[in-house]
């Protein structure tokens, strides 16, 4: 079994999809030991506590410097024997001390297709609004390892959603959740736990 760390900083629907998923059987090999949140009023921390799961706060602003920031967090995850980190919302940037001792074992969901409307401020509604404003006729989420570029590590899955023309950001937002991030996030985990994640020439190749 593996322990998975999910880290978060807001509402935890990502979270709560992967409790389900867990609930029902489909994390065969992996479970949720540890919830890290960079926010003590997250209601992520709410999910977590109702499903008697241990939480903890790492918050950025706790710490002088980036650097510290990123030893804390690296501690909290060999405290909680973490085997994989999933980012569910995380809206910290990692530093590279984590990044390295977890390489290709953190996973982070971005609601929208990589390599479009992603990067540094690409987050939450903003996503959105960058699709509507730019006119896609779809978008979508990604799930992919986490490497120190922001959104710029090996894809592991993405799943297309339709834009609609009287789309608002919060409209989309929701039915990119709903219809892809909810489902492509819990897949890969289990992927993952599975081991049939397998990385080839820095792209992502998954095993039947
Ligand atoms: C999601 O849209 C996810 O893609 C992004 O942050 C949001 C988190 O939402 N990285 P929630 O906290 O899981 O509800």
């Amino acid at each position: 079994m593996l322990n998975i760390a999910v880290l978060v900083s807001g509402g935890g629907t990502n979270l709560q999809a992967l409790i389900d998923a867990q609930k029902s059987g489909m994390l065969k090999n992996g479970a949720i030991s540890c919830v890290i949140s960079g926010r003590g009023d997250a209601y992520a921390l709410e999910r977590a506590k109702q499903n008697g799961i241990p939480t903890r706060v790492v918050s950025r602003k706790d710490y002088k410097s980036a650097e510290e920031f990123d030893h804390a967090l690296l501690c909290a995850l060999q405290e909680a024997s973490a085997d994989l980190v999933v980012l569910a919302g995380f809206l910290s940037i990692l530093g590279s001390e984590v990044t390295c001792a977890y390489k290709n074992r953190i996973i982070n969901i971005h609601p929208s297709l990589i390599p479009s409307f992603c990067g540094a401020g690409f987050y939450g509604l903003r996503v959105h609004e960058a699709a509507l404003k730019y006119g896609v006729k779809v978008t979508g989420a990604t799930v992919h390892f986490v490497s120190d570029v922001v959104d710029g590590g090996a894809i592991i899955l993405q799943k297309v959603v339709e834009v609609r023309d009287d789309d608002t950001p919060e409209v989309l937002q929701r039915r990119v959740m709903e219809q892809a991030e909810w489902v492509i996030l819990p897949y890969a985990v289990s992927l993952f736990c599975e081991g049939k994640l397998s990385m080839e020439n820095g792209r992502v190749r998954v095993l039947p």
